[in-house]
């Protein structure tokens, strides 16, 4: 097949199977934004994990705990729709191990109380969602599918967050302080999610042309801060942009400019968290190891044992 026919078919709104011939290009990018999707998952297990222990109820320690497994799900569902692509499990974390990969920004910062458990919920989940349920319409099947599944439960990792910030927000002045700290600290990461400017965004061009992507990265930024500014006011907190003002005219909140400087230095490794959470990531990917051996040893058994 060549690329004019591929993209007739895209065109077409034909999904893309693991066994149909794509361009290089496609499976490349794909493999890219799949695996960078997949270690956001699993290292974004982090920042909440260092509160599971300190949860200020048994009710929000279950909450949160299955919150974390659900990422681990979303991970392994990522993983798995990047290995029909043809690259293998180990390779994609020895890619992330040797910085070749990243994953998002966000989780290179530290969450310091219970707010911020909130706050990631509510926000990050949030502006994770608003990504999300575009890309359940992505052309690759196995990639598509695998986020409908993953859009499901993170509706209920959204509604868990606002519920702490509510909480806290109609609690003691301290803790509505918390609160309203928490968003100071992480309303603007949440924003970055979303990756940089159209104008700014080298994968875009490719990404929308394949329908990888199915809106642009200012398109799904504007959709999350629309809709979480009523969010916030509805609690009595404050988004942190003095530039936030909605625009009669185009229907849509305008807001103020974002630190790319900042963006990029935590892309590029230099933010609060980065050295931590990578750490973290190859001491428990070493640990595991026993447990990956003992699962490949079952299931070479099982095999020999079915033949
Ligand atoms: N953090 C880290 N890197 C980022 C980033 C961010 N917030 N935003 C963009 N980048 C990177 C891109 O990966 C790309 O890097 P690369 O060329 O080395 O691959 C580069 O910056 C240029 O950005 P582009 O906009 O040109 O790249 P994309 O077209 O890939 O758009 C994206 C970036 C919007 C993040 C897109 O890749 C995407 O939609 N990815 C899938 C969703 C995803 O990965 N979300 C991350 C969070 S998952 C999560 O939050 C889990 C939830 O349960 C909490």
């Amino acid at each position: 097949m060549t690329e004019e026919k591929f993209q007739k078919r895209i065109d077409a709104e034909q999904k893309i199977e693991p066994k149909d011939w794509m361009p290089d290009a496609y499976r490349k990018h794909l493999i890219r934004q799949i695996s960078q999707h997949a270690h956001s998952e699993v290292i974004g297990m982090q920042p909440e994990g260092n509160w599971v222990t300190r949860a200020p109820s048994l009710r929000a320690k279950m909450i949160l705990l299955a919150k974390i497994q659900d990422e681990a799900g979303h991970g392994l569902y990522l993983y798995s729709a990047c290995e029909t692509l043809g690259i293998s499990r180990d390779e994609l974390v020895q890619q992330l191990h040797d910085g070749k990969a990243k994953y998002s920004s966000i989780f290179n910062y530290p969450t310091l109380n219970w707010a911020d458990m909130g706050a990631v919920g509510w926000l990050v989940d949030g502006a994770a969602i608003v990504n999300q349920v575009s890309l359940q319409r992505t052309s690759y099947g196995p990639y598509s599918r695998g986020m409908v599944r993953i859009c499901k439960e993170e509706s209920f990792h959204q509604r868990q967050g606002y519920e702490i910030m509510a909480t806290m927000a109609a609690g003691t002045p301290e803790q509505k302080q918390m609160a309203q700290d928490a968003l100071n600290r992480i309303w603007w990461p949440s924003i970055m999610m979303f990756g940089p400017h159209d104008a700014d965004s080298p994968r875009s061009g490719n990404a929308l042309k394949w329908k990888i992507k199915r809106q642009t990265n200012d398109e799904l930024r504007q959709s999350f801060i629309d809709k979480t500014v009523a969010q916030a006011e509805l609690i009595g907190l404050t988004i942190p942009d003095p530039d936030l003002k909605w625009n009669e005219e185009t229907g849509h909140y305008d807001f103020g400019a974002m630190d790319w400087d900042e963006f990029w230095r935590v892309v590029k490794g230099d933010g609060p968290c980065n050295k931590q959470r990578l750490d973290h990531h190859k001491k428990a990917h070493k640990e595991g190891e026993w447990v990956r051996n003992a699962a490949k040893a079952y299931a070479k058994k099982q095999e020999l044992l079915t033949v």
